[in-house]
């Protein structure tokens, strides 16, 4: 298979690489940075006269590969899928499909339309561990979901890194966190569920992260600050010793600790957490209700130390906890009294997979292999375009306070 990349960063260089293992490859790239194009273009052996930083002109040679590999930021999405349909491809698509309730509908529809295929990259559904959940769900042995309680554990450092610093800063830049970070759970619990949600509701806001809880005398970047030193959140603490992987890569292309200290002393990893221009909320909690009668509790928290999601789901025999930080699920059948023993047991996720756990190279792999089969994906654009409305809904009732009906919600979308 042959693809066309656009947005060289850190995701389509994920995606392009995985390309690249199985066999298949890039043979164009646009990417608006120049020495992010040099450097994508030179690790994924495109020739130069392939490698565009305008997307148009990249379009502009019409369809030259099977499909397209979107991963630019939030609010680009809409206009390069919509060109990169427009030539007649389908598309591997970063989440979100795009912050706007609106725009995700066209996207579906004008896809739909001309018979497309938009696989959104909700990888979580390719992980060994969600898929053994769903597994266990499906074979019905603990009888239909009653209730779930969900959990996203964004953990500190790495709310600061994304949410405070990052890329996912600022609706206005990129998209509410409920969306940019929380589609995966929403597409997860209408995976788990097979059943769409019918009503939502969700109270949050940015509680920690801001100018009023900075330490005395915090200056504005940690490089000038005479509090770093007992500050958890120095730039130096949470990136040098992570120079040549994850979070440092983000901060700067060369993986020198010179080259690192001045991206800290004058780039957007440097600032204080306190100063920043954010405004994602740090917590939200919200409840759900599925057509099937599920009711759901989901808690969003940068508030915790570890980076992981866990999962109580209540069924009408029994019980699962699920922790994909721990690698664990805990099926339960219930007791018939609270004396005798109950039936047990706990699957340890066996797995040294990198890239959300597998689910980065089982996207690709399924994407490829739909291409090929002419196959649906394990997710549809029209599944991925619920998620993303209740993501909307969600946001909405967070800042009216009130209980969102999602068929009048889609309705309100469509007549508008
Ligand atoms: N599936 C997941 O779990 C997951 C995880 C992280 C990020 N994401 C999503 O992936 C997308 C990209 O995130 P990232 O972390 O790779 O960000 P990034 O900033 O590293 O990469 C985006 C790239 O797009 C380039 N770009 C911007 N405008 C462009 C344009 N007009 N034409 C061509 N290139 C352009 C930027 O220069 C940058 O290199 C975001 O939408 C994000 O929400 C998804």
């Amino acid at each position: 298979m042959k693809y066309i990349l656009i947005g060289a960063g850190s995701r389509g260089m994920t995606y392009g690489s995985l390309a690249g293992k199985n066999g298949d490859r890039i043979a164009a790239i646009a990417e608006i940075r120049p020495d992010r194009l040099k450097a994508a273009g030179e690790a994924l052996d495109v020739p130069e006269n392939m490698r565009f930083t305008d997307t148009a002109d990249l379009f502009a040679l019409g369809k030259i590969a099977d499909a397209a590999i979107i991963a630019t930021m939030d609010r680009d999405h809409y206009g390069h899928v919509m060109q990169a349909l427009h030539c007649g491809y389908d598309i591997l698509l970063e989440k979100p499909i795009s912050p706007s309730a609106r725009e995700c509908l066209e996207i579906e529809s004008k896809a739909n339309a001309l018979g497309r295929k938009i696989t959104v990259c909700h990888v979580l559904r390719y992980t060994a561990f969600w898929g053994k959940l769903k597994q266990i769900i499906d074979s019905g042995e603990l009888g239909k979901i009653v209730a779930i309680k969900h959990s996203e554990n964004i953990g500190s450092w790495h709310m600061a890194h994304s949410f405070v610093r990052g890329n996912w800063r600022n609706d206005q830049l990129s998209s509410p966190i409920i969306m940019q970070k929380s589609c995966h759970d929403l597409d997860i619990l209408l995976w788990l569920t097979d059943s769409p949600c019918t009503r939502a509701a969700a109270f949050g806001a940015l509680t920690y992260f801001k100018e009023s809880n900075a330490p005395a005398g915090a200056a504005a970047r940690c490089l000038d600050c005479p509090a770093a030193e007992n500050c958890r959140f120095d730039a130096r603490k949470v990136y040098l010793p992570t120079l040549g992987g994850w979070p440092a890569d983000v901060v700067c292309l060369e993986q020198t600790e010179a080259a690192l200290t001045e991206a800290l002393r004058t780039g957007p990893y440097g600032r204080c957490i306190y100063h920043c221009d954010n405004n994602v909320c740090d917590h939200m909690s919200m409840i759900l209700e599925f057509e099937s009668g599920v009711t759901a509790t989901f808690s969003l928290t940068a508030q915790t130390n570890g980076i992981h999601r866990d999962i109580h789901i209540m069924c009408e025999n029994g019980e699962i906890e699920a922790d994909d930080g721990q690698r664990e699920i805990t099926v339960r059948r219930f007791a018939p009294n609270g004396y005798e023993s109950f039936e047990e047991r706990t699957i340890h996720i066996r797995t040294n997979a990198s890239g959300h756990g597998g689910g980065d190279a089982g996207i690709m792999e399924d994407f490829t292999a739909s291409l090929s089969a002419g196959a649906e994906t394990r997710s549809s654009i029209s599944r991925s375009v619920e998620s993303h409305l209740m993501a909307c809904a969600l946001e909405e009732s967070r800042l009216t306070g009130q209980v969102i009906d999602m068929e009048d919600f889609r309705k309100k979308l469509l007549s508008e």
